[in-house]
């Protein structure tokens, strides 16, 4: 028996969805903690790829449970459209797969409205957000006046509520952003429409999952985003506006930190990052297009083309700190394959300094060059590989070297989107 957190080790997109969906297999129950419908998560099953933003990527495993926490905010409209996809697909039959906190912070359509003005004016500094309303939902979260899922349920409350909050936004709206202003009635309407669909999957997650613990079922916490995306240890401002390290996982659902007992970070082999923010080892040349190409990095979520770079030590150690890994999964190994040679970052220069740590002054991080080290690539396909041992030598170097540098054991090794195309070194429910 045995509780696992994965967590992005990175800047997100590192493959969360489909080690999720491989993890599964292991698992009872699988819990969203953070963040909201900024997530894409890609899942590919056969043939059939399926993009999840809010629904837990165990939800094409018939029987596992799928709940989310009350970190994470919520969209009703997307929520709903992700649960209709999934329905139409032969997924989700059973209603009672799925859960969600009543304490879950509802994104309002006035959130989604303040967050892309934001971002439209040229006077303020760029986030690059996804658009999603999920900066100004976590802000009202914090300040007290947020709307939850609970009362949407009850039409009275959530009346309340929101008259007492949409003054207060419109003001912000028109005066400050130049926007048009929201209807009450309008909000009203369409929300308490969303109400009855969704009455369904209320529940209260923390007792649901103490109550698998306490029946020894496995729970598997997936995160999303990345570390180098938390609203504490991230690259502040330029971050996302959760708690997305494995520390998020406890508040965002629930359990005490005693409960979990493996966290396995997941790093590409290399790093792409989407959305405004410091970068050391971005590579803007040729290089970096061709790992765009041979990635396919474009955002899951918004379509953005993702920045490319180097894998970056200097940053996966900060991660493998802040979140207490015990494992790695190493993903994208495959679109190294055509290299002659990798780069890898093992130290930031700094003026005259090296830095062996991830700078916590942005200023300092802005201003940082990569150390980078040179290994041998391997230039064939491994897409069809199955064993770790049969990897060519190349590429076991580089995961062994990893190891290295890192202090953790790769305990996961992806060569393709599908789920054949993965290798299990050790299993963390074991
Ligand atoms: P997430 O947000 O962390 O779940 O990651 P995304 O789904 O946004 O982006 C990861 C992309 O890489 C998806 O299109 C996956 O299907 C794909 N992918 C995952 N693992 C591998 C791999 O090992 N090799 C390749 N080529 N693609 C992968
Ligand atoms: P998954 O779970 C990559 C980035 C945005 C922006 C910053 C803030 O698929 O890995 P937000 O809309 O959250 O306020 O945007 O965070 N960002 C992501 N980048 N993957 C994600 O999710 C992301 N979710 C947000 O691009 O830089
Ligand atoms: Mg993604």
């Amino acid at each position: 028996m045995a509780n696992v957190v994965i967590i992005g080790a990175q800047w997100g997109d590192e493959g969360k969805g489909k080690v999720v969906d491989i993890y599964t297999e292991h698992a009872d129950e699988v819990v969203r903690f953070q963040g909201g419908n900024n997530a894409g998560h890609t899942l590919v099953v056969g043939n059939e790829k399926t993009v999840l933003h809010l629904i837990p990527s165990g939800i094409l495993h018939k029987g596992k449970r799928c709940v989310i926490g009350n970190g994470v905010v919520l969209d009703p409209r997307i929520f709903l459209e992700e649960i209709e996809g999934l329905k139409s697909k032969g997924y989700l039959q059973d209603d009672s797969q799925l859960m969600v906190d009543g304490a879950v912070h509802l994104i309002m359509p006035y959130h989604v409205a303040i967050d892309k003005a934001r971002e439209n004016r040229t006077s303020d500094r760029k986030i690059g957000t996804t658009g999603r309303g999920i900066g100004p939902t976590y802000e009202d979260k914090v300040g007290r006046r947020g709307i939850r899922f609970a009362d949407l349920l009850k039409p009275e409350t959530f009346r309340r509520r929101l008259n007492e909050v949409l003054p207060e936004k419109n003001f912000y709206l028109e005066k400050y952003l130049g926007q048009a202003p929201l209807d009450a009635d309008e909000i009203f309407a369409e929300y308490q429409g969303y109400a009855e669909q969704l009455r369904c999957y209320l529940g209260n997650v923390s007792t649901e999952l103490d109550a698998a613990i306490k029946a020894d079922k496995n729970l598997l916490f997936e995160g999303a985003q990345g570390s180098m995306l938390d609203i504490d240890h991230g690259t502040y401002p330029y971050v996302t506006s959760s708690s997305t390290i494995s520390g998020g996982a406890c508040t965002g659902s629930g359990v005490g930190p005693t409960r979990l007992d493996q966290v396995i970070g997941i790093t590409k082999a290399y790093v792409t990052r989407v959305g405004e923010g410091p970068f050391p080892t971005e590579l803007l040349d040729e290089m970096g297009e061709q790992l765009r190409a041979a990635g396919h990095e474009f955002g899951a979520t918004t379509g953005r083309p993702r920045r490319c770079g180097w894998l970056d030590i200097v940053a996966l150690r900060e991660a493998v700190r802040v979140n207490g890994l015990t494992g790695l999964a190493l993903t994208k190994m495959d679109v190294l394959n055509d290299l002659e040679t990798i780069q890898v970052c093992t130290a930031y220069k700094y003026q005259d300094q090296l830095l062996e740590d991830f700078p916590s002054d942005l200023e300092v991080l802005e201003q940082c060059t990569p150390v980078l080290e040179e290994v041998a690539g391997w230039q064939q396909s491994i897409n069809e590989v199955k064993d770790f041992d049969q990897l060519p030598q190349a590429a076991i170097d580089y995961v062994k070297q990893i190891e290295a540098w890192t202090g953790v054991p790769v305990v996961l090794v992806s060569v393709g989107p599908r789920r054949d195309e993965t290798m299990l070194r050790s299993n963390p429910f074991a």
